[in-house]
């Protein structure tokens, strides 16, 4: 291939990747298998590495690219970010209303766009040519920070639009509900202090100076509104919201058009209580006036325009009784205390438990036993007391003390090295046995159906399992004896055991619980050694050589493979017949230079030799990716016995089709 042909490849391969990018993050609807998508970006990378010069870092290969910043530079923003005014009931809403039918001098009830509110950090974002070139956080409305390097590495960003608009767009960074609390999850395993809030969590995600730890913080976008210098072919914000979607940006869909403001009331009444369904906070709702002349004849204030404004939901606390607080020992042996409340209810559930997180916070907040306390909603499921009402003790509220020694094995707890949470080092701690046991046999993990935590706390009390490996060697009469046990269940039961010796490696090792090594890291460590022995036997040199793994995680695993306990647990899960390998395809295992490399197959009718999930392996073992459907992108179609539509497309449309004979020939080249 010569630099013309790259330049036209990478081009193409750019836009393919971006408009999967958009499917997969925006629309929420993939079109392709995960294998064909890493394939597109693997030959990216291949001819990103074989022409240098035509790398550049609005490449989707580039997403979490540069090296780690010394500071921010300072932007400046054009036309000024501004704030919004607040509105906290229907009656302000209504004065509202009043007050824009009186700027632009009307009695006719005026059209309003009504939008959720975002609860993350205001951006802009500056497109030239439809190339995305900088992003910059709001700062004081006139100065904010270029933090380029780590909104690329939202994926539902842009990198490139879809027409070559030179325009900027602003919207709200934010993290997802569920991110935040995997985040806060990992940290407080880690002993590292809490976010307070997914807002929060997303502002420290994005003043991070290495995109590679926003990288990890899985943050998302909704953009809301257009600033350009360009004349654009809108009248109004409505307008310009379905033309940011038809360039690819990610835009709320959860918005409504009014014509008067009661309209607009009921919408907000209905969302105060849908809210919490959201898989990402909103802090309230945005109303804004659609036509844009309207807007320009209102104008704005120093800070805030006159044409919209921000109505804010009531804070979602709610004052209960702490009547005790529990202690669990977690698998990695930290102990999370947990306040048990007298019911309440918030945000539409009701309320018994909620977090402490740990003794720091116990003893900052001054909780005693007996105190009405504050709880409310953390993005999360599960609510944290954020405050004590000290005005309504009695002088009956007990003080409360950590335990020094673990609740469920009795050896002492330590601290360790700036660590947050106290832990249990025991290694035969019951308590970290069980809850070892239960991230074992978890979805993410080994995926045993049927056994969930009361099934391996029934087993685990009667000691029939003292490790995972136990599992294994269950027997259908000792089940059977157990209390709440049918045959069925039984039976489900040691069938899904069986089912799970099955799985690919990277389930064992995530199942493991390897401190440090979530289900990311489990993949890379299986992709790149592709069995078991193989990384046990590896130097901590060598994983570390893994991209993306660090040294703490190297450190971990090769501590963890060096017990004498591992050794023995995992000759038992051999003897047991696990599957010890990786069962997906290796990078290094594609072929790059095969004929299928970097081509789109389309299999067709009925084949003799191989089933088609045979024949798709090894297309793809040769760097090529097969599709389901014939269109002009296809390169080649393997037409087996009776054929039919698929064949008659192709051969309208001028693609090569070859026969299950000369495919398999190709295929043994
Ligand atoms: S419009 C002139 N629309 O709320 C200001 N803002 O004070 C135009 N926000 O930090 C803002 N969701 O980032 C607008 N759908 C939405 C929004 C939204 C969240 C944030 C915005 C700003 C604050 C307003």
């Amino acid at each position: 291939m010569d630099l013309s042909q790259a330049t036209a490849r990478v081009e193409e391969l750019r836009s393919i990747i971006e408009e999967h990018n958009f499917n997969y993050y925006v629309k929420d609807n993939p079109t392709i298998s995960d294998q064909e998508y890493d394939q597109l970006i693997r030959e990216l990378i291949a001819l990103e590495t074989e022409f240098p010069e035509l790398l550049t870092p609005d490449s989707p290969t580039q997403r979490v690219g540069g090296t780690p910043l010394e500071g921010f530079v300072k932007v400046q923003h054009a036309i000024p970010m501004l704030s919004l005014a607040n509105a906290f009931n229907a009656e302000d809403l209504r004065d509202f209303d009043r007050r824009v039918r009186q700027g632009i001098g009307t009695d006719a009830p005026v059209h309003y766009v009504c939008e959720l509110k975002i609860d993350g950090l205001a951006v802009s974002l500056q497109y030239e040519n439809g190339r995305f070139v900088r992003g910059a956080t709001r700062g004081d409305g006139t100065t904010g920070e270029d933090i380029t390097q780590n909104l690329r590495t939202i994926r539902s960003l842009p990198l490139l639009l879809k027409k070559p608009y030179t325009v900027e767009v602003r919207g709200e960074a934010f993290m997802p509900r569920r991110a935040f609390a995997k985040l806060n999850e990992i940290r407080a395993e880690r002993g590292e202090a809490l976010f307070a809030n997914p807002r929060n969590a997303a502002a420290g995600s994005l003043r991070q100076l290495d995109p590679k730890i926003a990288d990890e913080r899985s943050l998302d976008i909704f953009l809301y509104s257009m600033v350009s210098e360009e004349v654009l072919p809108v009248a109004a914000h409505s307008d310009a919201l379905r033309l940011m979607e038809e360039l690819g940006f990610k835009v709320n869909p959860e918005r409504r058009e009014f014509t008067g403001i009661e309209g607009v009331i009921a919408f907000i009444e209905g969302w105060t209580d849908k809210r919490n369904e959201l898989s990402y906070d909103i802090d309230g709702m945005v109303v804004k006036v659609d036509s844009f002349a309207y807007q320009d004849e209102l104008g704005t204030t120093a800070k805030s325009p006159r044409w919209a404004i921000a109505y804010k939901f009531p804070a979602e606390e709610a004052v209960t009784v702490l009547r005790d607080i529990e202690l669990t020992v977690g698998r990695t042996g930290a102990v999370t205390p947990t306040a048990l409340l007298d019911a309440v209810s918030l945000a539409g559930t009701t309320v018994k438990r909620a977090s402490l997180h740990n003794e720091d916070i116990i003893r900052e907040k001054g909780i005693m036993i007996g105190d009405h306390v504050v709880v409310k909603k953390a993005g999360d499921i599960i609510p944290e007391v954020v405050a004590v009402k000290a005005e309504l003790r009695t002088g009956d509220e007990k003080p409360f003390a950590m335990p020094t020694h673990c609740p469920a094995c009795g050896s002492e707890l330590v601290r360790l090295d700036e660590e947050v949470a106290l832990r249990c080092i025991n290694p035969k701690c019951p308590a970290q046995i069980k809850e070892g046991i239960i991230h074992f046999v978890s979805r993410n993990a080994m995926n045993i159906e049927g056994i969930g935590e009361r099934v391996v706390s029934q087993l685990y009390e009667h000691q029939l399992i003292h490790s995972v490996a136990d599992l294994y060697y269950l027997k259908r009469a000792e089940l059977l004896a157990l209390e709440r046990m049918g045959e069925k269940s039984v039976d489900n039961m040691l069938a899904a055991i069986e089912k799970s010796r099955e799985n690919s490696l990277e389930r064992l090792i995530f199942g493991l619980g390897i401190r440090f090594v979530g289900e990311k890291a489990a993949k890379l460590l299986a992709q790149h050694f592709g069995t078991m022995d193989a990384i046990r036997s590896a130097s901590e040199e060598e994983i570390v050589s893994i991209h993306e793994i660090g040294t703490k995680i190297a450190e971990s695993i090769h501590k963890y493979f060096e017990k004498p306990e591992v050794d023995e647990l995992l000759g038992r899960l051999k003897e047991a017949g696990l599957n010890m390998e990786y069962k997906g395809l290796r990078p290094q295992d594609v072929d790059q230079n095969s004929r299928f490399s970097g081509k789109t197959v389309v299999l067709t009718g009925a084949m003799e030799q191989l089933s088609r999930k045979e024949a798709q392996a090894l297309i793809e073992a040769r760097g090529g990716k097969v599709s389901g459907s014939v269109s002009k992108k296809t390169d080649l179609v393997v037409a087996g016995e009776d054929a039919g539509s698929k064949l008659a497309k192709a051969e309208e449309l001028g693609i090569e089709v070859i026969d299950e004979d000369t495919f398999i020939s190709w295929i043994n080249e």
